[in-house]
């Protein structure tokens, strides 16, 4: 029998939390990374270009484009490179996306987990009985599958009911069931963390704070959906990602960990701050930046408030956010303002076509501008 590697095998490596968190491993020393992704609309390659192979690249790291929907190809990387763990970020991520269009959340998130944790099994069944207790299967997840809480409510803790209301929030609630399943049923020693809100360097320009960014950079109309009272939990990227590390070297199986960064902000608060950001470090416009607010139809099913109590991962296994959401936002700004040529690449003619499909009847329904 071949022995296991210190490998590990990453999915959605080339995605916004995937690329932080391959960039991070090799940077705090890691072992080997395969990362398979299938660079849809949200993946970006370049993401990863310094540790791509080559001449300057890092010897550590090596990328596989292809689904994680197919059997046999998540088999045979498995055999081949007989990682230590699976780290599962791929997924489709967008909740708007997932209301124009919620059949790729299916295949992918619900799929596309029941693939992976499959193949996953059938790999660690023939492993011996000190690795197969040493492998994880570490299930990527998010706060959304808890549902909504109103403005007074406790946050969101490890046994909170599932309750999710997009297609989205649906399609992560039923991977983490399957996750679940595979411990309880097989034992394959899977760990799961529902995180809130990410923001940083990488993220898709479709997403709140990086759509807002460079719209306020280029004195387009900012759209705040709603009265832009929806609260959510921000935590700085780079903070989940050392979550991750910590609860793969610790997480004890079948377990659940809250990820959160203690960063409770209205939407509204949100984009003023990025507002006066921009302001500041890119001044010029003639007029504030907040006068470009317009408040927009607001998202069907549009859940007011998250919040996580992360107390389970601080008291077990010692984690806490190092990044304040003022010092996060600002590192986030800059970033943002400072990589035109990374935000060119990634907005393409399809992204294009999402904006005019998300915006366009918003604005048309508009409630109006701030001032
Ligand atoms: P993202 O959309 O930026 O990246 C997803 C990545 O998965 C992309 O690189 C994409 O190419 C890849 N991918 C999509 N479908 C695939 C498939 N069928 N096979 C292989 N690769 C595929 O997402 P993200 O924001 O980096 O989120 C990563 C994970 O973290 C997701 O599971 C998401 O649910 C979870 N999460 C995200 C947040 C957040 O705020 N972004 C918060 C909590 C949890
Ligand atoms: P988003 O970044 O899509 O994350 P999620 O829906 O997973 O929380 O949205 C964050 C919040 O910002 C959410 O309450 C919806 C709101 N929002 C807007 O007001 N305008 C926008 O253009 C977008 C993309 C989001």
């Amino acid at each position: 029998m071949s022995h296991i590697r210190d490998t590990i095998l990453v999915t959605g490596g080339a995605g916004f939390i995937g690329s932080n968190f391959v960039l991070g491993w090799i940077a705090t020393g890691g072992s080997q990374v395969v990362n398979l992704d299938l660079l849809t609309y949200a993946g970006n390659a370049a993401n990863l270009a310094p540790v791509q192979n080559g001449e300057e690249g890092d010897a550590r790291y090596a990328f596989v484009r292809g689904d994680i929907c197919d059997a046999e190809l998540v088999g045979s990387l498995l055999r081949q490179h007989r990682p230590r763990a699976v780290v599962h970020f791929a997924a489709e991520s967008h909740v708007d996306r997932s209301i124009v269009s919620p059949e790729a959340f299916i295949r992918t998130n619900v799929q596309g987990t029941f693939c992976l944790l499959e193949q996953a099994r059938a790999y660690w069944s023939g492993l011996g009985d000190e690795e197969k207790k040493d492998f994880r299967f570490l299930h990527v997840s998010t706060d959304e599958v808890y549902g909504t809480l109103g403005r007074d409510e406790p946050a969101f803790c490890e046994t909170t009911a599932y309750a999710p209301n997009s297609p989205y929030a649906a399609s992560k609630a039923g991977s983490d069931h399957l996750a679940r399943a595979y411990f309880h049923t097989f034992g394959l020693p899977v760990v799961t963390t529902n995180c809130s809100n990410n923001y940083g360097p990488y993220q898709f320009p479709e997403k709140l704070i990086p759509l807002m960014i460079l719209n306020a950079l280029e004195g387009k109309a900012l759209p705040v959906y709603g009265d832009g009272k929806n609260v959510r939990d921000w935590l700085f990227v780079e903070d989940h990602c050392a979550a991750i590390r910590v609860v793969l070297e610790r997480g004890r199986p079948g377990e659940t960990y809250n990820v959160g960064g203690n960063s409770e902000r209205a939407n509204i608060d949100v984009v003023t701050a990025i507002c006066d950001l921009v302001d500041e470090l890119r001044p010029g416009l003639g007029r504030s930046r907040r006068t470009l607010i317009a408040f927009v139809a607001d998202r069907p099913g549009h859940d007011r408030r998250y919040a996580i109590d992360a107390g389970k991962i601080a008291r077990e296994l010692g984690w806490k956010p190092a990044e304040g959401f003022e010092s996060g936002l600002r590192k986030t700004v800059k970033w943002y303002l400072e990589h035109g040529d990374w935000v060119d690449s990634v907005r393409t003619g399809a992204y294009r076509e999402w904006i005019e499909k998300n915006y366009a009847e918003r604005e048309r329904q508009g409630l109006g501008t701030r001032d």
